[in-house]
């Protein structure tokens, strides 16, 4: 067995390494553990590379890749513990879009070596999918990162003749490649390579910053098309195969997360959705006049205390306050009373998929307490509180009963089928989708407004002396 052979098996491990990953990183119970395998089998094929004769004998070229990882780590390890939760979908933004960057590239160099020898017209067509849709992830991850760092406008951005100048650019992408595809012309694919950055651009400034997560996944999995592209181009399966991974895994999760939000992934891309809707709106804060009731924490502290079965219905604001750990002793005390309860997890509630269980699963909230939407809904009914924390959209009546309503359509958690429902927020703003919910105004509903760390802290509070 020649060494060469010997990594390529060690490549098939990692390989089977990321598959099994994929399948832990599917349930929260072994999410972690999937994310330790993925990071192990990465290790592990990364450093077996190292081994291959072919890149050993180039030294110049090994010491600048250790440079460049020894740069990349010093970046990305300090970012990625400093980053806040709330802030993970543009951190994932900006990872995914230099993935798409690097593919591109290796495209590029390949090209540039081997032009002059006039490539096989499936080896210019490899490089020319790796540049296109590299440059793509890279340009429009971007973007996307600028819009959620509020770096710019989150809003949908738009211009007379937008649909025009994307068409024309497509075209001009389309003549450029088929010309470098019979020309293997280095200038042409020079500047296809740059017309995609610019395709990459006007594809997401008129996407809303609501569905920009969407839109991340969406360009994940094309950061894994690029990377499979740049796999066949330098031979290497093991990129073709976890390129592969990538794109199928975020082509599945971006039509997860628009059939959670009830829309389809067309709707998501080319609709202005995601803007803030105040027309019509009264629950906004600008001028709203209808009354709405807000309690004490004594009061719901008692409520809370005597009821059978309270469920924690927990969204984006439970994330914003960092308000897990006390939601959790919440929970904790009234389970010791002898009251039922369990959290109900909507699959888009907060910013980014799985938001609410990686939140709870950092205040070790055990898992058979947590219950996806499908599980928990049947008991709505059955609940005497749903305790909604931080949550709006995602509970919104709307959903079910406003044709023509931005989310009508999105499965909700329902929590208006709860004896009584208690929202804990700051104030009368709407969530996301920038729409009034009218649960906030129905006679079963109590509003206790303030910080949610602060008023669960209060709440605890309540309970133990009730
Ligand atoms: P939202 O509808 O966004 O509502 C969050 C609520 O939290 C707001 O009403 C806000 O009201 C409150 N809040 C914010 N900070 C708070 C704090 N410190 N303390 C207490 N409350 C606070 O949240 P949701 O129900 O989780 O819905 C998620 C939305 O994001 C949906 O529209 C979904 O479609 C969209 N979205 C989600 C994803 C994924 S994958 N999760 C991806 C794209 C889009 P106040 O300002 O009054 O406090």
């Amino acid at each position: 067995m020649t060494l060469n052979t010997g990594i390529d098996l060690v490549y098939l491990l990692a390989a089977i390494g990321f598959i099994l990953a994929l399948k832990g990183l599917s349930s929260p119970r072994y999410a972690r553990n999937g994310n330790l395998l993925a990071a192990a089998a990465a290790a592990l094929a990364v450093g077996f590379t190292f081994a291959r004769p072919e890149v050993r004998a180039h030294t110049l070229n090994l010491v600048l890749t250790l440079v460049a990882m020894v740069l990349g780590s010093a970046i990305a390890v300090p970012a990625a513990r400093r980053v806040k939760m709330t802030a993970m979908p543009q951190m994932v933004a900006i990872f995914n879009g230099v993935g798409g960057g690097a593919a591109a590239l290796i495209s590029v160099v390949v090209f540039v070596i081997e032009a002059p020898g006039q490539p096989a017209v499936y080896r210019i067509g490899e490089v020319l999918f790796g540049v296109l849709v590299g440059c793509v992830s890279l340009s429009g991850s971007a973007i996307a990162f600028a819009k959620l760092q509020e770096l710019m406008t989150g809003r949908p951005v738009t211009y007379p003749g937008q649909q025009v100048i994307n068409a024309l650019v497509g075209a001009a992408i389309l003549v450029l490649a088929v010309s470098t595809l019979l020309t293997a012309s280095v200038p042409l694919l020079a500047a296809t390579a740059v017309l995609s950055l610019a395709l990459g651009v006007i594809f997401v400034l008129p996407i809303g910053g609501a569905d920009v997560p969407v839109l991340i996944s969406l360009l994940n999995s094309f950061t894994g098309l690029a990377v499979a592209a740049s796999g066949f181009t330098l031979n290497n399966n093991l990129l073709i195969i976890a390129g592969t991974l990538v794109g199928a895994s975020g082509v599945l999760l971006t039509r997860m997360m628009s059939k959670a939000m009830g829309r389809s992934l067309g709707n998501v891309l080319f609709s202005a959705f995601g803007s803030v809707v105040t027309a019509g709106s009264g629950a906004d804060g600008t001028g709203e006049t209808r009354s709405v009731r807000s309690g004490t924490p004594d009061d719901i502290g008692v409520l809370l205390a005597y009821s059978r079965k309270v469920v924690i219905v927990p969204g984006y604001g439970l994330a914003v306050a960092q308000a897990q750990h006390t939601a959790r002793e919440l929970a904790d005390l009234l389970m010791e009373r002898g009251v039922e309860v369990f959290y109900a997890i909507h699959p888009v509630a907060g910013r980014m998929p799985g938001h609410m269980n990686v939140l709870l699963a950092e205040a070790n909230v055990p898992y058979d307490e947590l219950k996806e939407m499908d599980e928990a809904n049947p008991e709505m009914a059955t609940a005497d509180v749903a305790l909604i924390v931080g949550a709006n959209d995602t509970v919104n009546p709307a959903a079910k009963s406003t044709p023509g309503s931005p989310i009508y359509g999105m499965p909700i958690i329902n929590a208006d089928e709860a004896e009584h429902v208690v929202f804990l927020k700051r104030s009368m703003r709407p969530g996301f989708a920038g729409i009034d919910n009218e649960l906030l105004f129905d006679e079963k509903t109590t509003l206790l407004f303030g910080d949610a760390k602060d008023t669960l802290g209060k709440l605890v509070s309540a309970v133990q002396d009730a």
